[in-house]
């Protein structure tokens, strides 16, 4: 009976072609590595978008709120024709960006989350995806929003995007823009980088474990409420998920009991 619920609830998606993976030098000299994963990898990505879910700065928070449910969402099999692609650097998560084709000619750019800052690397990876919609999937446009200021400078006004207001984003319902492809061939020299076929090692390397990532944004450190937790029950939750998300757990002291307190 729930292996017959489960046929029904599970979309099947519509066979599509891979992106073929792809590699690039970044400004500082590392090699970035951008490949698609699939269902089996996304265990090992959640993880390290989590924590971002605490972390309001940029809206970090929304967008790794969103993005956790959109894995899960693929990893559960409960969205259709989505993809998920990594960057990586050493083995390193660096970006995850996805999407889904709505239909064979439109598709949805879902998100871009970096989780290593000041290189780029967000940029190319959502580049990359629109690669993938334009050059693999053949598409005719792409359906985008912003979440963030960065976000809109990055997409909106980067690719000079076009309104498509009359069309509501499936990511809230909030008017869409679109990237066409003859925007796509308009910014391809200067927006798209990257080589093919990846080295064999570098690829191997990348595939062979999602290493968390390095520097990832954290919240800031909040130093009253730190020291206000050596004694309150708020405080002492409050410095103990700060130390898990600076990876750092560590035992806090429990809180004075109320006579010693006097
Ligand atoms: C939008 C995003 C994907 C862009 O990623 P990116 O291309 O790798 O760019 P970065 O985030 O590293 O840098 C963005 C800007 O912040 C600056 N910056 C660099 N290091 C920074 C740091 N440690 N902290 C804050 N800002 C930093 C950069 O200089 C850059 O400025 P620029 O636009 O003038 O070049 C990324 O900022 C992000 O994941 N933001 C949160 C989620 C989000 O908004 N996603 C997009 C939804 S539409």
């Amino acid at each position: 009976m729930s292996t017959d619920l489960e046929k029904i609830l599970r979309p099947v998606d519509n066979p599509a072609p891979i992106f073929p993976p792809k590699y690039m030098t970044l400004a500082g000299g590392e090699t970035l590595v951008i490949r698609q994963v699939d269902r089996d990898e996304i265990p090992d990505i959640l993880p390290h978008v989590e924590p971002l879910i605490h972390v309001e700065r940029d809206f970090y928070d929304i967008v790794a709120a969103r993005v956790y449910a959109e894995l899960l969402g693929y990893y559960r099999y409960r969205v259709q024709d989505e993809y998920v692609l990594v960057a990586q650097l050493d083995g390193e998560l660096c970006a995850v960006v996805n999407g889904r084709r709505f239909n064979p000619e439109v598709g949805v750019s879902l998100h871009t989350l970096s989780l290593r800052r000041g290189l780029r690397v967000g940029a190319h990876a959502f580049a990359a995806k629109m690669e993938y919609h334009f050059d693999y999937l053949k598409q005719k446009e792409v359906l985008i929003v912003a979440e963030s200021p960065i976000g809109f400078r990055r997409w909106m006004i980067e690719y000079k995007l076009e309104k498509r207001f009359e069309t509501p984003h499936e990511l809230g319902g909030v008017p869409s823009f679109a990237l066409t492809r003859e925007i796509f061939e308009r910014v391809r020299p200067t927006l798209l980088t990257g080589h093919r076929p990846v080295p064999a090692n570098l690829l191997a390397k990348a595939k062979a474990k999602i290493m968390p990532p390095s520097d990832p944004p954290k919240p800031p450190m909040d130093l009253m409420a730190a020291t206000r937790s050596q004694s309150d029950n708020t405080g002492s939750a409050l410095l103990l998920q700060r130390q898990v998300l600076g990876g750092q757990p560590k035992a806090v002291a429990k809180p004075k009991k109320a006579a010693a307190r006097r």
